[in-house]
């Protein structure tokens, strides 16, 4: 039995706070945020172009600094980590899935799964056997050997979960994936990460409409709602 102490955070933001400097001097894209994530959490971050959902998740993921603040996860301080270490635990623990698939042109569907599994240890034959899986859960089975642009935008991004999860993260970053896609493809793709989440998974989810957040309040923990870099509020929905 896991014992979930209360006050114990996956993910844990204290005060975090961006800058980034630009032609026209420092803008402020995050701003006294602070996040308590437990492990198992499906959250929805929503807020307008521009909040700084991108921002945030980056930094949550160990793939940006903070100007200020800490990010902890699983009782690990990323400014006690550097750069070769946050790839390590990047790559381990965390999985991505973006607006623009960001699958490799040139490899077919199977064979851009198995990439993301080659700098880790498993045997090849572990790493092929968990990609035919996990195409098979995303129904894609029988279009492994294609490349991405012979497969729909939606199957795509299949692709792209199907990837994302080969190395069996902790916690699956979504950043607008459903952007792109039409509206009954994108509540498929809801679905599939719904279904991630129940199987143990925890999930971060930003977007920008709130048609799809609208649709996510009733499966989510936690709405949070970003607003000019800061936090406007924090709906608690359910707990894990
Ligand atoms: N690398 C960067 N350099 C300078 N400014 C940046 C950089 N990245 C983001 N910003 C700025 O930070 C703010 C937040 O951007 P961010 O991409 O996080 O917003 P977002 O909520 O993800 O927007 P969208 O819904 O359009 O994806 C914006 O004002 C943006 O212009
Ligand atoms: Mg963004």
């Amino acid at each position: 039995m896991v014992l979930e102490l209360s006050g114990e955070y996956l993910i844990k933001l204290e005060n975090i706070t961006k800058e980034f400097s630009g032609k026209r001097g420092r803008v402020k894209a995050l701003e006294n945020i602070n996040l308590e994530i437990k492990r198992g959490e499906f959250v929805v971050i929503v807020g307008p172009s521009g909040a700084g959902k991108t921002t945030l998740l980056n930094i949550m993921a160990g793939m940006d600094r903070p100007t200020k603040g800490r990010v902890i996860f699983a009782g690990r301080d990323y400014s006690d980590l550097d750069e070769e270490e946050l790839a390590k635990l990047r790559r381990e623990k965390f999985g991505f899935i973006f607006q623009f698939f960001n699958l490799i042109d040139s490899l077919t569907a199977f064979e851009n799964v198995v990439m993301a599994a080659l700098p880790t240890d498993l045997p090849i034959r572990e790493i092929n056997a968990r990609a035919d899986e996990l195409l098979a859960e995303m129904k894609l089975l029988a279009k492994k050997h294609r490349f991405p642009k012979e497969l729909s935008a939606g199957e795509q991004q299949r692709v792209a979960i199907a990837r994302a999860l080969i190395n069996q993260p902790e916690v699956l970053f979504c950043d607008e994936p459903t952007a792109q896609l039409d509206e009954t493809i994108a509540e498929k793709i809801l679905n599939d990460l719904i279904a991630i989440n129940n199987a143990g998974t925890t999930v971060i989810f930003a977007t920008a409409s709130e048609t799809i957040a609208n649709k996510l309040r009733r499966y989510a923990t936690k709405m949070v709602r970003l607003e000019f870099g800061k936090i406007r509020n924090i709906e608690t929905l359910r707990s894990v």
